[in-house]
């Protein structure tokens, strides 16, 4: 991806930090997602006092768009620290590794971790989460096809 291009999404990330909802933890997140058409759905993270409930910035824009009839996604870009400061990666958990292998093509799909528009690392889908199981392991089943 170009640095334009990305920089776009850390942006929209950082836009995300304001509306964190982060009573318990502190801890402010914020995600964009980029689908193929090159629209950008962005999310917080949303804690709950029953922690449980809580749910990640990754999650909320993932299912912000696929609320809305997205299916196809290039790219997302997470942010996050304590009280919203970013001093360093915030890397997604891995239920929301497992909510991208459902959408996303590990080989493709790009995973932008930045702590400000010019320092971020970009890995692959795959990079984070090696040998993980999707749609695709199901399929050979007949299964598969909602
Ligand atoms: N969190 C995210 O939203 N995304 C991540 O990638 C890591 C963790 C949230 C969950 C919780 O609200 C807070 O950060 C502390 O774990």
């Amino acid at each position: 991806m170009e640095k334009r291009e990305i920089q776009r999404l850390i942006d929209a990330a950082i836009g995300q930090l304001a509306y964190a909802y982060t009573p318990y933890s502190h801890f402010k997140v914020g995600a964009a997602l980029l689908t193929a058409e090159g629209k950008i759905y962005a999310g917080c993270n949303i804690e709950n006092a029953a922690y449980g409930p809580s749910n990640c910035a990754e999650r909320t824009a993932f299912f912000k768009a696929v609320s809305e009839g997205e299916r196809r996604f290039r790219a997302i870009c997470v942010v996050g620290g304590p009280k919203g400061v970013l001093s360093e990666l915030t890397p997604p958990c891995g239920v929301c590794r497992q909510v991208m292998m459902e959408f996303c093509d590990p080989g493709t799909f790009q995973i932008i971790l930045a702590s400000g528009r010019d320092d971020y690392q970009v890995f692959t889908l795959a990079e984070l989460m090696p040998m993980g199981f999707g749609p695709g392991n199901l399929a050979a089943d007949g299964a598969f096809g909602d």
